[in-house]
């Protein structure tokens, strides 16, 4: 077994957190003005930069010009080098974390990568939720394995989070279940203003805990149950923009990848009959990458079908006991 220990976010990880108490008087606003965002459950300035004016006056009950002034301030601090050299993004590089699968990080170049929003679409049975359940203990890995040793929020939006496969799946690791299991932070949202509301709120405070990945599994579901019809359509999809919005900001903010899965509908071209990633344009232009997956005879396909660095390539892989496997290590079982 590989006992893991954590170490704080900020004695690892480079990005500073400026903490109001410590930082908050460079924000030029008066202690009345500090006790509100503190009482708002603000405790740095890192948190203050995800929010717009708008929502920041609604969450703390500052104006709205003085929310904007604060926000300004605050990514000042925070973002004190806000425009890069291409040659200097290149020197800082992408990072990435294994899937634990070779074909599918191969795939990627890499692994899941941070900063990043990855969606997983495919009809019923071809493995989305096992890579998200799969993704919760690979990022959870030494570094030295291909994981950042970091903790995992799953979002449950079709009550298929199992304790069982994570088990599992620790165990192909060698990783104690135990273990594994105390680092995944489980949101089961049963309706769309629960989702909002555990966005906007509970989920930055859990997302100091050293998270680095935010799997939602899946995004579509409470949206799709919701705000049915052709009559909601527009609604829906102004919804599902808020959502994504947000894990955009966590993305970019807390430096920690997105996952997300997505349902297909059928689409009609001409005479042929096809399956489409649900969430029409929205949902097409949020991810940075996007994952079809497609079940074969003994496999599945995953094929990147947009992304803004990779051609059209696909690969294959399994869904076994042990979770998502590369082919030959299904057929090695076998034998
Ligand atoms: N313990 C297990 N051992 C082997 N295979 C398993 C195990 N659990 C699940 N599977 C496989 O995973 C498949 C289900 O995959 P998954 O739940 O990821 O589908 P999905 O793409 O999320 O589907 P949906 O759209 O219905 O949510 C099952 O059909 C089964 O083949
Ligand atoms: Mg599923």
């Amino acid at each position: 077994m590989i006992i893991l220990q954590y170490i704080s976010v900020a004695e690892r990880e480079e990005k500073k957190i400026y903490s109001l108490s410590e930082y908050g008087s460079k924000l030029g606003v008066s202690s009345i003005t500090l006790k509100q965002l503190r009482e708002a459950g603000f405790e740095s300035l890192n948190e203050i930069i995800l929010y717009n004016p708008n929502e920041l006056s609604l969450k703390t009950g500052i104006s709205e010009e003085r929310a904007n002034l604060i926000i300004r301030r605050a990514r000042r601090i925070v973002k004190c080098k806000r425009i890069y050299t291409a040659f200097e993004l290149k020197t800082y590089g992408r990072k990435f974390f294994t899937t634990g699968c070779k074909a599918l990080d191969q795939l990627f170049g890499g692994g899941i990568e941070l900063k990043a929003l990855t969606e997983f679409v495919g009809e019923f049975g071809c493995g989305k939720t096992q890579i998200c359940h799969q993704l919760c203990v690979t990022v959870q890995l030494p570094r030295e394995s291909g994981g950042l040793e970091a903790k995992a929020v799953f979002i449950d939006t079709e009550g298929t989070f199992s304790y069982e496969r994570i088990e599992n799946i620790a165990n192909r690791f060698g990783i104690s279940p135990e273990f594994v299991l105390k680092n995944i932070y489980v949101v089961r949202a049963i309706t769309v203003s629960e989702l909002e509301d555990i966005v906007e709120s509970e989920l930055i405070s859990i997302l100091r805990d050293n998270v680095k990945l935010i799997a939602v599994d899946s995004l579509i579901a409470l949206y799709r149950a919701e705000l049915k019809g052709l009559e909601n359509l527009a609604f829906r999809q102004q919804k599902i923009n808020y959502l994504l919005d947000w894990l955009k900001r966590f993305a970019e903010d807390y430096e920690l990848a997105v996952v997300y899965t997505n349902q297909v509908v059928q689409a009609v071209s001409g005479f042929i009959v096809y399956k489409a990633p649900a969430g029409g344009n929205i949902v097409a232009h949020a991810g940075t990458y996007r994952v079809f997956l497609h079940k074969r005879k003994d496999c599945i396909e995953a094929e990147i079908f947009d992304s803004p660095r990779h051609p059209k390539v696909s690969c294959v892989f399994a869904v076994t006991n042990e979770g998502v496997v590369d082919v030959e290590e299904k057929k090695k079982k076998r034998k």
